[in-house]
């Protein structure tokens, strides 16, 4: 892509997201502008990953296609301070922001009246470069900055554009998912390890099982319900491991705990 970006933070975010990006040849590193206040970290993503690092934001602004908001909330009014003058030049520009509970309308203070808007919410797992990524974009955004974003977030792993009232709660449902199924493997680890086999093991056949299982679904399109029918037969050793389980209230435990993370999600607005 012949397009450029400006990231302004450089920070832990900023950085998954920049080696996505390098990695899956979406911006050639020459392409790439990061601004950040802490000059180790500009020297950090230099030799890294050859970026070019900028203390002037305002001039980088000026000639990018994107300019992506990755500092922490209490510093987005300093990050976009003279940014606007630049946007009302070039109402092109696309404003990407992963900054957590600053809005839409929040993020129009900061632009030119028309300005393009996407509130992205990364994947957590960008290594793995599975897992949804959620974007949110205003009005002004059009059809080429949809495949622009869907490029974008594509290198980090799958994208869903969701209303503002659902990207909230993505954040409680999604971002808060893989903490349940790395709960529920080191249960399995331990229990492999209570039945005698050893950790190595244990954690071996805990990581297989899950990417098998999750592979299953995919490729069935099958409920887990219908999965679990498949191996529970009158009688025998899945079963009773399922009662068991259902005895102590397992998928209400998990819907119980979900609510608790939406709950606090909400209390953030
Ligand atoms: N961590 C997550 O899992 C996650 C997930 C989704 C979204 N987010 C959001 O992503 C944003 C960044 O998170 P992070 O974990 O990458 O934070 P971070 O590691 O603290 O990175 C932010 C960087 O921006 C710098 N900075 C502050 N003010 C600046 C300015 N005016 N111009 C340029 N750089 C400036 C910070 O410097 P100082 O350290 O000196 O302030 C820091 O180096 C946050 O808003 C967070 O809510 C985080």
């Amino acid at each position: 892509m012949d397009k450029k970006i400006l990231f302004i933070g450089g920070g832990q975010m900023a950085e998954g997201i920049i080696s996505g990006l390098i990695r899956q040849g979406v911006f050639a590193p020459d392409h790439i502008f990061v601004s950040d206040v802490v000059p180790q970290r500009l020297i950090h993503l230099k030799t890294t990953y050859s970026i070019i690092p900028t203390d002037d934001p305002t001039q980088a602004a000026s000639c990018a296609d994107v300019i992506f908001l990755a500092v922490r909330p209490q510093d987005v009014a300093s990050a976009c301070a003279g940014l606007e003058n630049i946007m009302s030049e070039r109402r092109d520009i696309l404003l990407a922001s992963i900054v957590a509970g600053v809005d839409l309308a929040a993020l129009t203070a900061y632009t030119a009246p028309g300005q393009k808007i996407v509130r992205i919410m990364p994947n957590t797992l960008i290594q793995a470069q599975n897992g949804f990524s959620a974007a949110c974009v205003n009005t002004h955004v059009n059809a080429d900055d949809r495949q622009l974003i869907q490029t974008m977030l594509e290198a980090l792993g799958q994208v869903m554009f969701l209303s503002e009232a659902k990207y909230d709660l993505f954040t409680a449902y999604s971002c808060v998912g893989p903490m349940y199924i790395y709960l529920m493997m080191h249960a399995l680890i331990q229990a492999g390890v209570r039945t005698g086999f050893s950790r190595e093991e244990s954690y071996a056949i805990t990581i297989k099982n899950t990417l098998g299982a999750a592979q299953m679904l995919e490729l069935t399109g099958d409920h887990p319900l219908q999965r679990i029918d498949t191996m529970t037969s009158p009688g025998g050793v899945t079963i009773d491991a399922l009662a068991s389980l259902e005895e102590d209230a397992f998928v209400g435990t998990i819907l119980k705990s979900m609510k608790a993370s939406v709950d606090k999600t909400l209390s953030f607005k």
